[in-house]
């Protein structure tokens, strides 16, 4: 993979280290209903790369998202900026996240950052957020 698209470049040593940590997170995720294993790392301003997987719960709509998990985490540690996001799956293609998760990156991202995904045979797909959630409301439209 070349360099990302967009202002902000993610070189590609980035983007393999944080694919890399979603996908040794992704066997940890807690998948006994769905079976669908989501590992999540999102890069930060200072460099980190945390790591997150999906919780699921026997009352399922409790079940949270990898990416949310992460999000709440950086939050938590002191973090509010995502430069970049990684999801790694057990699913056969590359799975960008859900509509919900793509709310939630925003609140912390913006139109430019990029979002990779790799599924289980390594074929990996990537967008800008804003190209996943086009016109969406954020923390400017509260102002
Ligand atoms: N899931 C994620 O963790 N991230 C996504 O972006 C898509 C969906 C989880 C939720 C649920 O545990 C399982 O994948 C199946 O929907």
């Amino acid at each position: 993979m070349n360099e990302i698209e967009g202002p902000r470049k993610i070189d590609d040593a980035t983007l393999d280290e944080m694919l890399q940590a979603a996908r040794e997170t992704m066997p940890r995720a807690y998948v006994r209903y769905s079976g669908f294993q989501v590992g999540a790392a999102l890069l930060n301003e200072d460099g980190t790369i945390r790591t997150a997987v999906n919780v699921e719960n026997a009352s399922y709509p409790l079940s949270v998202c990898a990416e949310r998990n992460a999000a709440a985490a950086m939050v938590a540690s002191g973090q509010t900026k995502i430069v970049a996001v990684a999801v790694a799956t057990n699913a056969a293609h590359p799975t960008p996240p859900c509509g919900g998760c793509r709310q939630v990156l925003w609140e912390f991202g913006d139109a430019d950052t990029p979002v990779v995904a790799e599924g289980a045979n390594g074929v990996r797909a990537r967008w800008r957020l804003g190209d996943l959630l086009p016109h969406a409301f954020g923390p400017d439209d509260l102002r």
